[in-house]
């Protein structure tokens, strides 16, 4: 048998989940369904051979399967007409078309109506066997992730949240216990590990979801300015306060405040915040009127707070009121098994959102992902997802639209093997599209800040986006 790569580094194909995968092969040629029954099975995949059209469609509402070879130019119904009627039935299953007449429009006809994948007879052996296993992997990381969002949608509102390991269900179990009460949780997790999402769907479990969700970013701002934003204050408290204001504390009552960043906090605003922690209680700054609020606390630090205690900058009280439940969110590296999960949802979630039909990525560029140690986390997975689907010009996100720092390639490289036989002009065209999406990116999507850093007048930049074909979108996610 030959050697087939096994994309993902999941468990083998034909045993991924409890059962074997199973393929229908509908092809009116015996010779054709004996050499593939041969093939699949001694493969070990479970086989059922149809002779045309009605048979196939019987076998398809009889039993479960995970992919179909269908014959293109079969006599009666072809391919090309039973492939819609196949995907009425079952729209996610992976459909790879047979044929030796392919011409051109057969391929892109068959496409268009949702097949997978076209081979032609003579097939080459190695190739068709990856090819069924790639799709069939995919198929049931699809089904799965599916599933899982419902499970997880039943248990609790978590519709956004995405992981299979045993630690990220550990995680939720823990969220789902808490979110019902008012305890102060602390999650403590790398950068881009999903704190913030944590801290919503704790929220959003929560008796107080109807009510305000305030983030706050503790460690980005100078203590006055943080003293006066959660406490509020009244006028004439400090020069620049020309009228009374309140203070998050008072915008978040009845409600969560999510404390981000805490463990750069000064010490002097912690002492305060201990106070409302054990009180309930506080004043505008300048104020001399004790305010009574009831909110929920969350808060959240990417370094380890113990460790801060003991290099006192942390207050070791503050830090016992806020560990009462801790919620420790692994880095992605240690939970790898989530990878593929979490890139078919920022696949559909970046598909979506930019209007474009479903993408795929290619086996070697999912193998980088699986071995890339993800400093970043979850947040730059997503945006190395989002990165490949503008890239993309077709179905599948190959390699070489991965940052080179995940995949160890050059851009010249990911741009040569991108344009194999392209001209030089579109190569620097396609440069050119790079790089005005990678600074869009970084200007977060504004045209005027990437025309200024660029030195070019906007309208130049208008002109190049138009030419390039880029689609400009709005940046944000709830
Ligand atoms: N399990 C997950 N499922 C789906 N999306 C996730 C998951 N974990 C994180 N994300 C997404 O990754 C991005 C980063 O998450 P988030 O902002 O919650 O991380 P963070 O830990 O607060 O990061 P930082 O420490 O940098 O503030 C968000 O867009 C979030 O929606
Ligand atoms: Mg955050």
């Amino acid at each position: 048998m030959p050697e087939v790569d096994l994309p993902l580094n999941a468990p083998p194909p034909i045993v991924t989940g409890e059962s074997m995968a199973t393929i229908l092969v509908i092809d009116d040629e015996s010779a054709i369904r004996d050499s593939l029954e041969v093939l699949l099975t001694l493969e070990g995949y479970r086989v059922k051979m149809a002779a045309d059209g009605y048979e196939g469609l019987r076998d398809l509402d009889l039993d479960n399967f995970d992919l179909i070879l269908l014959d293109l130019a079969m006599p009666g119904r072809s391919g090309l007409e039973l492939l819609p009627l196949i995907k009425e039935r079952q729209p996610d299953i992976p459909v790879i078309m047979i044929t030796a007449y392919g011409t051109v429009e057969n391929v892109v006809e068959a496409i268009r109506a949702g097949a997978e994948n076209f081979v032609q007879k003579p097939w080459d052996n190695e190739k068709l066997l990856a090819d069924i296993r790639s799709a069939v992997v995919r198929h049931r990381v699809e089904e799965e992730n599916q599933q899982l969002k419902r499970t997880l949608k039943q248990r609790y509102n978590f519709t956004n949240i995405v992981g299979k390991s045993e630690t990220i269900m550990r995680v939720l179990d823990l969220v789902g216990q808490v979110a019902p009460s008012r305890s102060t949780v602390l999650i403590q997790g790398e950068s881009g590990t999903g704190k913030e999402l944590i801290a919503k769907a704790i929220h959003a479990n929560s008796p107080r979801r109807d009510k305000a969700f305030v983030p706050i970013n503790t460690g980005a701002m100078p203590s006055e300015l943080l003293e006066s934003t959660l406490f509020g204050h009244v006028k004439g408290a400090f020069t620049s306060a020309i009228a009374a204001k309140k203070g998050l504390f008072e915008v978040a009552n009845g409600g969560t405040l999510f404390l981000d960043e805490i463990a750069t906090m000064g010490m002097d605003t912690q002492a305060k915040i201990l106070r409302v922690l054990q009180d309930r209680r506080f004043m505008h700054l300048g104020g001399i009127q004790e305010i009574q609020v009831d909110v929920r606390i969350i808060a959240a630090t990417n370094i380890d707070l113990r460790q801060a205690v003991r290099d006192g900058h942390f207050r070791e009280d503050l830090f016992y009121r806020l560990n009462v439940i801790t919620v420790d969110l692994p880095p992605l590296r240690s939970r790898r098994e989530d990878i593929p999960p979490l890139v078919q949802h920022f696949l559909d979630f970046y598909c979506n959102e930019n209007g474009m039909p479903a993408r795929k990525l290619s086996t070697d560029a999912m193998r980088a992902l699986m071995d890339y140690e993800w400093p970043g986390n979850v947040r730059e997975l997503e945006n190395c997802i989002e990165r490949g689907v503008v890239l993309s010009s077709g179905p599948i996100i190959g390699s070489d639209l991965l940052p080179g720092h995940i995949t160890g390639r050059s851009f010249q490289d990911a741009l040569l093997e991108h344009n194999p036989n392209a001209s030089l002009f579109d190569i620097l065209e396609d440069i050119e599209r790079r790089i005005i999406i990678e600074k869009l990116e970084r200007c977060n999507w504004n045209q005027t800040d990437a025309a200024e850093q660029f030195h070019i007048p906007l309208s130049t930049l208008n002109q190049k986006i138009k030419r390039l074909n880029i689609e400009i979108r709005k940046r944000g996610r709830e």
